[in-house]
């Protein structure tokens, strides 16, 4: 029988990076964070100075970055880029908002297309990301989509960020959500969308807990 996977599916603050990790190690699946390789092909189009319209040139950066994650002694997940360890880099919104211009470009998806299939290993696979249950991997077995207002995606980013010591405004945090739910919600390939076949769950006002304690439920082992 096939690999069993889960597709956790959701804009951005969603809750979906890190209930997607906890339920990946609560199944001791393995787990897939698709939008780090959207993010290192952005990151790693900045490092060598291309132009975020040369779609030629950003097609043959998302063949050749090199990707890799690494799981740190303090159970982090390091991503490498090139070698570089970039996961800050990676998670600031210059790097977000470059992978989501990037994100927009047919080819570019493509080219990414496989290495997020070859993160299908036994005993499964947890996906995270905005086209895991339509695009990637139509036949999983589990699909979710998260949702939670915008407003409360804000304020977890700006918190996550405080947390950071990285210095943001929740309206400047409110106003780039917003900006980028559109062009991921309005794009022509694979846009962000539920899966006709995806359970949604609301995480406005839930804890992370709660939401993972739902997500476990809709696999029959867990019942
Ligand atoms: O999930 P994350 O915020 O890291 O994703 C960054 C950007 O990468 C998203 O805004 C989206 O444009 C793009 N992305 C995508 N498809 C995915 C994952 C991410 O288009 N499966």
């Amino acid at each position: 029988p096939a690999i069993p996977v889960l597709t956790i599916d959701g804009p951005s603050g969603s809750g979906k990076g890190t209930v997607s990790r906890l339920v990946a190690r609560a199944l001791g699946w393995h787990y897939l964070d698709s939008g780090a390789l959207y993010r290192a092909v952005g990151v790693a189009a900045g490092w060598a100075g291309l132009d975020l319209d040369d779609a030629g040139a950003l097609v043959r950066c998302a063949f050749d970055t090199d990707i890799a994650f690494r799981e740190a002694a303090d159970g982090e997940l390091r991503v490498l880029v090139n070698g570089h360890d970039a996961t800050d880099e990676l998670r600031t919104e210059t790097a977000g908002a470059a992978a989501s211009a990037i994100a927009a470009i047919p080819e570019v998806r493509a080219a990414l297309r496989d290495r997020q299939r070859a993160f299908r290993q036994p005993p499964g696979l947890v996906a995270d990301g905005r086209d895991m249950g339509t695009v990637i991997f139509p036949d999983a077995r589990f699909k979710v989509f998260l949702t939670a207002s915008a407003e409360e995606r804000a304020e977890r980013r700006y918190k996550q960020l405080k947390d950071k010591g990285v210095s943001v405004t929740l309206a400047g945090l409110l106003r780039e959500i917003l900006a980028r739910d559109a062009r991921d919600a309005s794009r022509a390939v694979a846009p962000l969308r539920p899966a006709e076949d995806a359970v949604r769950i609301d995480t406005t006002g839930l804890p992370i807990a709660a939401v993972v304690e739902r997500v476990l439920a809709l696999l029959p082992a867990r019942r």
